[in-house]
């Protein structure tokens, strides 16, 4: 499978590593940001090897780990020299503390203060620590320096008390550093974007849905946060976790309820992403009490609101983008619903291919519009994502340049 994009290709990524109850987790960060195709080097402080051995992380990584100021005298300055981002994960209340304060006295506070780059953040701590005002003031004297901060959790902590505290998911964390690679230029547009299957009643037990997972929808939400956009995801049935960053988060379970969460933001959104799978008919009647079983069942189906359409004809349209789920390479239809839905571009895939549609981490799409036609290799979903940003970037640099309506709500947005 051919996967072009990673974000991390060629970065050189500095990770500390200090003494929490989550340091065991850092080998898994140090192999997932090799898997993203960094070049990781790890600096250890002395109390994080209560927790990890530095073995460990040299394995992981491949490279020397760091520990002492003084066993390479000029490591505090050559190894932020030559990194691009530094991460800290686990980050205790100590080494946030030293950091906010400017204390250098040991190898990984003397680098985080020689480094000009940018830094990211895992607390991870007792809930006790983490509410303590002092090391609250400490964490905003970071971020308000620009220091970007991922997590921490809420759930059952290391001492076995319930809070918030829990480093964030090493998955989370991987994507707050990609982020701070990511180009921005989604920066303060406002998405709307669906996922997921809806669900359509028959009864209060049971109903007719479809075998999306909602996991393209989510790889774009992700895409467009890290490309600065405000997203407002509004989600069918899905068992994913809800992305970090979302400006709102609407969970629906019919069409209908798709529909009417959607048009309640309508007015102030720039562009419309439909990655969802709304059902296309739904019990006429949705009875009061669970069917009983006896005998042959027959039900009848009206149509369920067509979003796409009723977007694609309104006066002001945002940027549409409708998805066209087939089973078999039928272009045609989606080629079809572009011009049938007026909208700007239409993702095709072809659910039956290979590795492709519904429940796996993979796609193989085509994007067309008016003019283009895009057909991508098979890649990860979240490549898949990228390269639909793209082509919904083009198309904005477009429309800004030629036309007038989409520079008045530009305009009209910004006099608010
Ligand atoms: C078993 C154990 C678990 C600890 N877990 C944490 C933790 O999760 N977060 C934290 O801030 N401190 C934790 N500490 C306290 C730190 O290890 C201590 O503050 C240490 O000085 C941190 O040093 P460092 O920041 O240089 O690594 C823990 C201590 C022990 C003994």
């Amino acid at each position: 499978m051919k996967n072009k994009r990673k974000v991390l290709k060629n970065k050189n990524i500095l990770l500390g590593v200090t003494g929490g109850a989550a340091a065991y987790k850092a080998v898994d960060l140090v192999r997932r940001m090799k898997d993203e195709g960094a070049s990781v080097v790890v600096i250890m402080t002395a109390a994080s090897k209560n927790f990890i051995t530095p073995l460990s992380l040299e394995i992981a990584s491949g490279n020397r780990v760091y520990s002492g100021v003084f066993d390479d005298p000029m490591s505090h300055i050559n190894l932020p020299r030559n990194a691009d981002l530094m991460a800290i994960a686990p980050a205790t209340a100590n080494i946030i503390g030293k950091f906010a304060n400017g204390i250098a006295d040991d190898l990984l506070s003397t680098c985080l203060l020689s480094f000009k780059g940018k830094v990211v953040i895992a607390p991870s701590m007792n809930w006790r620590m983490y509410d303590n005002p002092i090391f609250q003031e400490n964490l905003r004297r970071l971020t308000a320096h620009g220091v970007m901060q991922t997590g921490p959790d809420r759930g059952t902590l290391a001492c076995g008390e319930e809070g918030i505290g829990r480093m964030a998911d090493v998955s989370e964390i991987i994507e707050t550093i990609k982020s701070a690679f990511s180009k921005k230029d989604f920066f303060k547009k406002r998405i709307i974007l669906t996922a997921g299957p809806t669900r359509e009643y028959l009864d209060p037990v049971r109903f007719l849905s479809n075998r999306s997972s909602g996991k393209m929808g989510y790889a774009i939400a992700r895409a467009c946060i890290r490309r600065g956009a405000e997203v407002i995801l509004v989600s069918g049935p899905s068992c994913l976790k809800q992305p970090q960053g979302l400006k709102s988060f609407f969970r629906v379970e019919t069409a209908q309820e798709m529909r009417d969460a959607m048009f309640k933001r309508l007015a102030e959104t720039d562009i419309v992403i439909m990655a969802a799978a709304p059902a296309d008919f739904s019990p006429e009647k949705k009875e009061k009490a669970k069917i009983e079983k006896s005998g042959k069942l027959s039900v009848n189906f009206k149509n369920t609101p067509d979003i796409l359409s009723e977007i694609g004809q309104l006066k002001n349209k945002p940027i549409l983008v409708g998805f066209a789920a087939e089973t078999g390479r039928r272009l045609d239809r989606a080629k079809k619903k572009l011009i049938q839905k007026n909208a700007d571009m239409i993702v095709f895939n072809n659910v039956t291919a290979v590795g492709s549609g519904f429940d796996v981490d993979t796609n193989e799409i085509t994007i067309i519009r008016k003019n283009k036609e895009l057909s991508l290799p098979l890649m990860t979903k979240d490549n898949a994502a990228e390269a639909i940003l793209d082509a919904v970037s083009d198309t904005m640099k477009k429309q800004a340049k030629s036309g007038p309506i989409q520079r008045l709500r530009a305009n009209h947005r910004r006099r608010r």
